[in-house]
C-alpha cells in the first residue's frame, strides 16, 4: 500500500470500525479459532495490577480489554477509549450486562490526544490498536504521558509475516481468507482489507521494541505468542520521568 492510500485508510478508520462493530467480537473469535481471548487475558495478566489500581485501554473497541481488567481491579478504576462511537456502544452494553458499568467507563477520544491527565494510571494497554493510528510513536509517546511512574505500557500486536513457510501461509491468509470470510459475515470487504493492509505494513518486534526506548520506557521486551503471529510488548516508565 503507497503512503498516500495508507493515510486515506486511516482517516476512515473510525468509521470502518463502527461499519464492523455489530460482527466485530464474532468474526474475532472466529477468525483467531478463539486464541485472541487467550492474548487478551495474558495481556492483562502480564499488567500485573494491584486490584486497587487505575488502568487505561487505548482504542478499547469493543471493550473486551477493559472488561477484563474490570473483573480482576476490584476496588480499582478502569478507563477505555475509542474514537468508534459503534464499536463504544457495543462495548457498553457488554458492560452493563457484567455489571461493570461502574468500574469501567468508556470515552469517546483519540489516542493521539488522550483525554487524561499525564501521570493517572499504573498500567496503559492497547491491543490491535496501534497499527491503526497514523503516527505510532505519536501514540505511543500519549500514552506514556499518561503513566505513573514505574506504570507499565502493554502493547498487544499482530507482527507482520516475516519468513519460511509459515510466512506463506500467513501471507495467503491475511491476503485471501481474512478478507473474504471478513466480508462475508460483517458485509464490508474492504473493511477486512484494510485489516489484512495494516498488518502487513506494521513495524517488526525490532522496530517497535526500539520505538518504545525511544520513547524512554525501560525494561523493555516482547513476548511471543502462537509462533510469532502476535507479540505483546512492555515497557516501564522510569521512576521520577513527569
Ligand atoms: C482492531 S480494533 C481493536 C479493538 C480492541 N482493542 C480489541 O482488542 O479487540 C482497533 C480499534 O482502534 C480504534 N481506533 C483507531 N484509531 C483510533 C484513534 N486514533 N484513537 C482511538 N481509537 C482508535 C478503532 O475505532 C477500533 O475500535
Amino acid at each position: 500500500m503507497n503512503a498516500e492510500a495508507r493515510s486515506i485508510a486511516k482517516d476512515e478508520t473510525p468509521g470502518i470500525f463502527s461499519e464492523i462493530a455489530p460482527r466485530y467480537d464474532l468474526l474475532n473469535h472466529v477468525l483467531s479459532l478463539n486464541i485472541d481471548r487467550l492474548w487478551r487475558r495474558e495481556l492483562v495478566r502480564m499488567a500485573n495490577v494491584h486490584k486497587s489500581g487505575a488502568v487505561m485501554d487505548a482504542c478499547t473497541g469493543t471493550a473486551d480489554v477493559a472488561i477484563a481488567f474490570g473483573k480482576r481491579l476490584e476496588y480499582g478504576t478502569v478507563a477505555g477509549v475509542d474514537m468508534s462511537d459503534g464499536m463504544l456502544g457495543i462495548g457498553q452494553s457488554k458492560l452493563r450486562k457484567r455489571g461493570l458499568s461502574d468500574r469501567v467507563k468508556l470515552f469517546e477520544g483519540d489516542a493521539l490526544a488522550l483525554p487524561f491527565a499525564s501521570a493517572s494510571f499504573d498500567a496503559v494497554t492497547i491491543a490491535f490498536g496501534l497499527r491503526n493510528l497514523p503516527d505510532y510513536s505519536r501514540g505511543i509517546r500519549e500514552m506514556v504521558r499518561t503513566l505513573k511512574p514505574r506504570g507499565r505500557l502493554l502493547i498487544l500486536e499482530f507482527c507482520p509475516p516475516t519468513g519460511g513457510l509459515s510466512l506463506k501461509a500467513y501471507s495467503f491468509y491475511l491476503q485471501s481468507v481474512l478478507p473474504v470470510v471478513g466480508g462475508l459475515v460483517s458485509g464490508s470487504r474492504r473493511a477486512y482489507e484494510y485489516l489484512a493492509s495494516s498488518i502487513g505494513d506494521f513495524m517488526t518486534r525490532d522496530q517497535l521494541l526500539a520505538m518504545l526506548s525511544s520513547a524512554g520506557l525501560e525494561e523493555v521486551r516482547a513476548r511471543k505468542l502462537t509462533g510469532g503471529i502476535a507479540y505483546i510488548y512492555y515497557g516501564e516508565k522510569p521512576n521520577g520521568a513527569a
